[in-house]
């Protein structure tokens, strides 16, 4: 049996939701807390991904227990192992951020490739260099990265990215505490979901400088060696996921309340979600309603690093696109071919043509009801919503993507009037 989304549309929304957990900022805290004996984090998301982190981290000799549904406590000593060589950590991106834990126990280490949606070639050069300049020494084979001590690590470490990589400023800022060497990243990343990982780290004693206009972040680590016990940390929302529910709203939302993230961070989406004609309104700080306003019009956007408009939530104004009034144009800078949606969407009757890193997606266009199979989270998400403004029935199968990234998705739909179920289906057996 296989499990898939089936949506009867078109639906209208309305009523209030809060985003879960975030994901993207959960993950690298899981990686972050073989910093500390004991943590307990709250606002933990119920989401594969997660399992995937926290299997890794019993393997390194973690322990961990779930005192409720969104709290877990986590207890760490020292690495107990050189080598990751299991298959969670081809699941997740974020398994290369345990690689600090095991250099500073063992000083050399053997890692599965990390995994994660494979939507664009996703290298770890960035991360390999890191390690360079922390004096490692990396060797990278098809399935697995070897890193050794190769000299000492220096007094002050400086790491220019090639581009603002979320995954490489997180490694080192891992690095940089791990190691306790004064560390200057240019060309960072400023994701609010790293601001939550330096915000986990601050409370250990490292103190950062974040100079947003030069694009650069210093650390300066603790000199002592273990950070106090019983930590308290409070995740952040997820970004994406308030996003996604704007997005929806602006479609087809007759009034939704949307809760649970700061709104002084979503400048840019929001802007564009208002630039298509949706009424937004800043309700606090952390809430905002949206409702739909019959004509959208057409979007111009460029996906890039933060404070810009982000990749993940492309596949979703990708679908916003859909129903706006003539030729809206999508650029994904960060993920060039992050596209797995659009033949998807097309058998939804989308007309989305694919030119090197840009969509043009022509609207308004009526959307059908059909059999669609997601590839990667966001594309669940993005096929999910363009089943709710269909007409008909349509069937999302690959939904073990979304249970990586989205908690109780369907439930939540279903809570502001969609006609959305889960269902076992049999899986056909060809001969
Ligand atoms: N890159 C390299 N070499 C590297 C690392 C990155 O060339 O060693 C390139 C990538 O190929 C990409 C660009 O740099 O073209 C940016 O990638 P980045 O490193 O920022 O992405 P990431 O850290 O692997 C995180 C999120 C992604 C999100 C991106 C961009 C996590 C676990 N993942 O990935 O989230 O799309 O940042 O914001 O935090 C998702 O949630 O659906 C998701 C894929």
């Amino acid at each position: 049996m296989n499990e898939v989304i089936k949506i009867f549309g078109p639906n209208r929304l309305k009523g209030d939701i809060r985003v879960s957990g975030s994901k993207n900022a959960l993950l690298p805290i899981i990686a972050a807390s073989t910093l500390v004996d004991e943590v307990r984090l709250q606002n933990v998301p119920n989401i594969t991904d997660c399992y995937f982190m926290l299997s890794i981290f019993r393997e390194l000799g973690g322990n961990f227990t779930w005192l409720d549904n969104q709290t877990l406590g986590l207890g760490f000593s020292k690495a107990k192992s050189d080598t990751l060589l299991l298959p969670y950590v081809t699941a997740v991106r974020a398994s290369i951020l345990f690689v600090p834990a095991i250099l500073f126990a063992f000083d050399h280490c053997k890692i599965f490739l990390p995994g994660g949606d494979s939507f664009s070639p996703r290298p770890v050069n960035y991360h390999m260099a890191i390690f360079e300049e922390f004096g490692f020494k990396c060797s990278l084979s098809k399935n697995y990265l070897s890193i050794n001590r190769s000299r000492r690590t220096p007094n002050r470490v400086t790491i220019n990215l090639p581009f603002a990589s979320v995954g490489a400023t997180q490694q080192a800022i891992l690095m940089a505490t791990f190691f306790r060497v004064n560390t200057e990243i240019f060309n960072a990343a400023f994701e609010p979901e790293i601001l939550d990982l330096m915000k986990f780290i601050k409370s250990l004693g490292v103190k950062f400088q974040v100079l947003f206009s030069r694009k650069l972040i210093r650390v300066f680590p603790a000199k002592r060696s273990k950070p106090r016990k019983s930590h308290i940390f409070k995740v952040q929302g997820d970004r994406i996921e308030f996003i996604t529910w704007c997005i929806l709203g602006a479609l087809c939302g007759d009034l939704v309340r949307v809760t649970g993230y700061p709104v002084k961070w979503l400048k840019r989406p929001l802007e564009v979600i208002h630039e298509t004609g949706a009424r937004i309104k800043v309700e606090s700080k952390d809430t905002v309603l949206v409702k739909t306003q019959g004509r959208i019009k057409r979007v111009s956007v460029e996906c890039k690093p933060y404070p810009e408009f982000p990749t993940d939530a492309q596949p979703l104004l990708a679908v916003l696109a859909t129903q706006c009034d003539g030729n809206s144009t999508i650029t994904d800078t960060v993920f060039p071919s992050r596209f797995s949606h659009c033949e998807e969407l097309k058998k939804m009757g989308a007309q989305i043509t694919v030119k090197g890193n840009s969509l043009t997606v022509k609207g308004p266009t009526k959307l059908l009801g059909a059999s669609v199979l997601s590839h990667d989270i966001r594309a669940s998400a993005s096929l999910i919503v363009a089943g709710i403004i269909a007409e008909g029935e349509t069937t999302v199968d690959g939904i073990h993507h979304l249970k990586r990234g989205y908690e109780k998705f369907d439930e939540k739909l279903r809570s502001l009037g969609a006609n959305i179920f889960t269902m076992e289906q049999e899986v056909d057996h060809f001969c």
